[in-house]
């Protein structure tokens, strides 16, 4: 497929009825970095699908519109980047043509109330009914197979994945992790505001994560009041830092074997966001199927991938009889 940029909801209409292939979808708002051209270049290596790329600051989910206003732009790198990186289409499309003035049949989405109501969607109010909002609008004009996501952005993945079930959209969601930047801190478009001392600040806060997360591995506890007194001694603004389970968002207990350490900072003007997991130990993964499914040369090569330990329970019962 040639490289093809379109701008009118009518002509994606009209160019989806006549694709008789698949679609893998990546939603951005521009200002691309590496952590887009990853989801691109993931999405074109896994199957021979269209791989579409939207590009639109969607207004709706900025509850300041000063951030609105500020959010960086990059339009002509972000064509070249998306293409270079795999994008076979991009969807760039203006306001009006997203929501059209006066338009009734907007499905305007109120995002799941408790993964909503808690971390950024406590400052951010309406955040996540904005991208609910675009993205079954996007979903809807597009009509994808797969959705590609960042999980930078955690919480949106998983009110995103509850989106697509509770609208039973046939839609599976693709996640690649965060990405991060040569001294530690994750990927943004919103980085690209930064001064040399505020990315400094943020340096230190998502350092003192990855210290976190590693030393949970080892210790198998955490001090939240120490790493947020240390930050805070460097006059870190902290919106919030909390140890959540990694699904629900709600207070992870101790015995959790994995938990998420989510928090947001503020530097000047700009808004931050960084997670990490705390795993007590390696995922156990059971794989069972019928004789001659392929269940150990699966287990094996998932082992492998994950660099987890392959146990034979079949071979140690087959020994054992
Ligand atoms: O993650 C983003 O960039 C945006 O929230 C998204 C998913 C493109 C919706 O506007």
């Amino acid at each position: 497929m040639n490289n093809l940029i379109i701008k009118k909801t009518e002509e994606l209409t009209n160019w989806r009825k006549n694709i008789k292939s698949e679609i893998n979808f990546i939603p951005t708002m521009g200002n691309l970095h590496h952590g887009h051209t990853k989801l691109i270049s993931t999405a074109k290596n896994k199957n021979s699908n269209i791989n579409l790329v939207s590009i639109f600051i969607n207004p709706l989910q900025f509850n300041d519109k000063e951030d609105l206003k500020n959010y960086p732009k990059s339009i002509d790198n972000d064509v070249k980047l998306s293409f270079s990186n795999g994008a076979d289409v991009i969807f760039m499309p203006s306001i009006d043509e997203i929501y059209p003035p006066n338009d009734q049949t907007i499905d305007y989405i109120k995002a799941h109330k408790e993964l909503s109501s808690v971390l950024c969607g406590l400052s951010r109010k309406g955040h996540f009914d904005g991208v609910c909002t675009v993205v079954y609008r996007l979903l809807n004009l597009i009509k994808p197979k797969n959705l590609y996501l960042g999980e930078k952005d955690w919480q949106q993945l998983l009110i995103l994945k509850n989106l697509v079930l509770t609208k039973k959209l046939n839609i599976s969601i693709k996640s690649i992790p965060t990405q991060r930047d040569f001294d530690g801190i994750p990927l943004s478009s919103r980085n690209a505001n930064l001064s040399k001392n505020e990315r400094k600040l943020i340096r230190l806060f998502s350092n003192e994560l990855l210290i976190a997360e590693k030393n949970f591995k080892k210790d198998k506890i955490i001090n939240l009041k120490e790493i947020i007194k240390k930050l805070s001694a460097e006059k870190i603004s902290i919106e919030y830092l909390k140890r959540l389970h990694p699904y629900t968002l709600k207070n992870s207990a101790d015995e959790d074997n994995i938990s998420i350490l989510a928090g947001a900072i503020r530097c000047g003007k700009t808004r931050l966001i960084d997670h990490v997991f705390l795993m007590k130990r390696s995922p156990i993964i059971a794989i069972d199927g019928p004789a001659g499914s392929g269940k150990s040369t699966v287990t094996k090569l998932i082992a492998k991938k994950l660099k987890l330990l392959y146990l034979d329970t079949g071979a140690m019962y087959r020994a054992l009889s």
